[in-house]
């Protein structure tokens, strides 16, 4: 921490106990706080979730803290890209006033029991929603949706925020994050902020720096297969299964393409259409009435990639 240049007018806090003192000093104040938690490695999705929270309230905070309980034992927590200061310096370059305070606490803080990777040994106390998260990304990441809803409801907690916002490319976590404040009745106001994208139509994610040139190209079929199903369905295919077929083929074209010209695979995890209401699969005609969520997970190389549209869905008020 003493290493990190602290940009003027942000307050870095590595410390809980700190930070609940200044968000103290807000409540006495009376001033609102807006909060977007994170993992770091800040790119324009994160800053779009800042502008949106400062547009609504007083104050901004933002944590910074990849966290363990979301990584399974065989993926990327020790190379998952951490880069603090690049991150304040660009919280500092949306302008003075934005970002009032980041908080960048200790593993050992947020889980004082200790957390294993291995969630037969872990120990403490977690957060589940059930129903919402053994589909899709938690078919090929059992645990990954409690290790969210655990860190989220302590930040939270620790936060007290007014306000939190999160972006749609995480969909399925949205709506985790969305039961779990309802179940466990938080006093705080979510709000979902539309993906940002690259003007190709690529998602922004942390994980696109691990993409080479030729891997950043093709992994724009995610959103040229979503694009594809979404205009199919504005021009009236509601059959979900007409619609996957659609989204899978152009995604096989890559794969081919990739297999014939490149040393690396590009190979489609999962493709789903489901309920808007509860995520579950959808079969036969999409109702329009509930509206629905058409999501994908594909691996470029050895980076896997998600995104989704979410069809006749009011995804924030
Ligand atoms: O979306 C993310 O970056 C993470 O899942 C979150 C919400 C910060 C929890 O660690």
């Amino acid at each position: 921490m003493s290493a990190i240049k602290c940009p003027p007018g942000i307050k870095v806090f590595n410390k809980i106990a700190d930070f609940r003192q200044w968000r103290r000093s807000l409540l006495l104040e009376q001033k609102t706080l807006g909060y977007v938690p994170t993992m770091g490695a800040l790119h324009q999705g994160h800053l779009a979730l800042v502008t949106a929270a400062k547009k609504r309230c007083d104050h901004v905070a933002l944590t910074v803290f990849v966290n363990p309980a979301q990584f399974a034992p065989t993926e990327d927590l020790s190379t998952y890209p951490r880069t603090l200061q690049s991150d304040l310096e660009k919280l500092a370059s949306l302008g003075p006033g934005v970002t009032s305070a980041v908080l960048v606490p200790q593993v050992h803080e947020m889980y004082p029991a200790g957390i294993e990777l291995d969630v037969s040994k872990q120990k403490g106390t977690f957060v589940e929603v059930l129903g919402l998260s053994q589909q899709l990304e938690g078919t090929t990441r059992p645990n990954f949706f409690r290790g969210v809803a655990t860190v989220v409801s302590k930040f939270l907690n620790i936060v007290q925020p007014e306000h939190a916002f999160f972006g749609q490319k995480d969909i399925q976590q949205c709506f985790v994050i969305r039961d779990m404040i309802r179940d466990l009745h938080i006093p705080t106001k979510m709000h979902i902020c539309p993906t940002v994208r690259e003007e190709s139509g690529l998602a922004l994610s942390s994980r696109n720096v691990f993409l080479s040139p030729s891997q950043k190209k093709y992994a724009l079929v995610l959103s040229q297969s979503l694009k594809h199903m979404e205009s199919l369905y504005r021009s009236g295919t509601r059959d979900a299964s007409t619609l996957l077929q659609a989204g899978i083929h152009l995604i096989e074209n890559a794969r081919k393409q990739v297999q014939e010209t490149e040393d690396w695979e590009l190979k489609l995890d999962y493709v789903s259409i489901n309920s808007a209401k509860d995520l579950n699969e959808i079969k036969g005609d999409v109702p329009k009435e509930d509206g629905c969520v058409i999501s994908m997970a594909v691996y470029v190389g050895k980076t896997r990639l998600i995104d989704n549209i979410c069809l006749d869905v009011e995804l924030d008020d």
